[in-house]
């Protein structure tokens, strides 16, 4: 790909349409905008960061860009996982951090329209003050920001229920690569007047449009949570407990999983016990619903036909605080393993949940096989998982090299079983050169003619989710 550098003339055009305290150029500032959450080794310099507050300053910037062919990679909260907001080919970082306003909540349409710089968890809050819900709950609810959940389609522990971000995306306001400003969508809950570009721009991972404003839909706040953990002896006997009991409830909003490796981690790193940690496996499970004996009955039902499964006991969590420490080790996985280990990479893959039991019985075989730690944790009530390879003992280039051949391996596996590479932190720049095991020629040509219609100079965060041209 060829771009161009950015120049001291295009630094003052900046700082003219967005003020100059909001373009910075320093070596420090520029430091904290070269990563997000994937790994170190990824690490890129922009040349320099422009904080906009308005669409219409993107809109100029974009078209300072592709006229001057500067690549642009816009930029949340960074705490994605797959590297889509990391500036490869340098350029200019876009971060909509300023654009932090929760617009409207209208309740009457039961809709929130906010800027895409809103913390996740800042708009949940705003929603239930109001009796509303906003049900996608992913694990950084405290720091993401929903821009970047919409353009990663992030999904989390209620998506078996709830969805992912997409379903909840009514509206977007974008501004495209070559600088027009689209409202697409609104507040209308069926509208069928030509292609569906809202669903095209949800998880396109920042490479199609930037995301100016989100009109969500939501629904009424279910009144009764309950929260089950359940420890189990046995590892295959948890996994496969949980297509039975997806088999015979409906009413279940999250089926979470840890293996013991990612508890003892998450113990080690908050320094906290879970119950039984001597187990092999723990089921978190979440039941929620409008009447409480309804909650409370399912809750009992999976609880009767756990335990006579093996499980060893059932921790009930009905109240906030006991609610919050089970989740909070569940939520902070993906920390502990980052802080404890020095080279680590966390996955995302999914299968049909039929084969969920098969998938993890088959990573664990290949960790073993490559004598590799893979601690495995997850949304398994969806076949989703993040077996995640660590290290402490090997050098980087070992690392990148034992590492690549476990994933070549675990992606065929997951293939076969009918699954894919990830279901919900993206390929971003991580697992772009894994797409051809899962995308025939055709179906990449297509990604990429769709790329160019919207792109033509290939300047919005290129080398991410769509291979480049060149590539085929
Ligand atoms: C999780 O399930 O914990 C997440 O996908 C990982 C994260 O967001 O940190
Ligand atoms: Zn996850």
């Amino acid at each position: 790909m060829q771009f161009n550098l950015v120049t001291p003339r295009i630094i003052e055009h900046l700082k003219r349409i967005v003020g100059e305290e909001h373009v910075l150029t320093s070596s420090e500032d520029l430091a904290r905008y070269a990563l997000d959450e994937i790994e170190e080794r990824y690490r890129s310099l922009p040349e320099v960061v422009v904080k906009p507050r308005a669409p219409e300053e993107i809109a100029a910037i974009m078209r300072l860009a592709n006229e001057e062919r500067i690549p642009v990679t816009p930029r949340g909260a960074g705490t994605g996982l797959s590297g889509g907001a990391v500036p490869i080919y340098g350029g200019i970082v876009l971060s909509l951090e300023r654009m932090n306003q929760i617009l409207e909540i209208d309740v009457d349409n039961m809709m929130v329209t906010v800027e895409p710089g809103v913390v996740l968890g800042d708009m949940m809050r705003a929603v239930e003050a109001e009796g509303l819900f906003y049900p996608v709950d992913v694990s950084t609810l405290e720091s993401c920001h929903v821009g970047g959940n919409v353009a990663e389609n992030a999904g989390g522990a209620r998506a078996v229920k709830y969805g992912l971000t997409g379903h909840w995306v009514y509206g977007l306001e974008i501004v495209t690569p070559t600088g027009e400003i689209l409202r697409l969508g609104g507040k209308r809950i069926k509208d069928v007047t030509g292609y569906n570009l809202i669903q095209l721009l949800v998880g396109s991972e920042g490479t199609l449009g930037i995301i100016t404003k989100i009109t969500f839909r939501l629904t009424a706040k279910p009144k009764y949570v309950l929260d089950l953990l359940i420890p189990f002896d046995s590892l295959e006997n948890a996994v496969t407990q949980v297509l039975e009991v997806l088999l015979e409830e409906i009413n279940l909003s999250a089926i979470e999983f840890m293996d013991s490796l990612s508890i003892r981690a998450v113990e080690r790193y908050l320094n906290l016990r879970l119950p039984h940690d001597e187990s092999e496996a723990h089921l978190l499970i979440q039941v929620d619903g409008m009447e409480e004996d309804v909650v409370w009955r399912t809750g009992e039902r999976v609880y009767q036909k756990l335990v006579r499964a093996g499980a060893k006991e059932v921790f009930v969590a009905d109240n906030r605080l006991t609610r919050e420490r089970m989740w909070r080790a569940r939520r902070e996985i993906a920390q502990a393993l980052k802080a404890l280990y020095k080279c680590v990479s966390v996955e995302d893959i999914v299968v049909p949940r039929a084969q969920i039991a098969e998938a993890v019985h088959y990573i664990r075989q290949l960790s073993y096989r490559h004598r590799l730690e893979v601690p495995i944790y997850g949304h398994i009530g969806d076949g989703n998982l993040h077996p995640t390879p660590v290290s402490n003992e090997r050098d980087e280039e070992t690392w990148i090299h034992d590492l690549d051949a476990f994933l070549l391996e675990m992606f065929r596996i997951v293939c076969d079983l009918g699954g894919n590479l990830t279901a919900e932190h993206g390929v971003g720049l991580k697992r772009i050169k894994y797409l051809p095991l899962v995308m025939n020629k055709a179906e990449i040509a297509l990604m990429q003619a769709i790329k160019r219609a919207w792109d033509p100079n290939g300047i919005l965060n290129p080398g991410k989710a769509v291979p480049l041209d060149s590539v085929l």
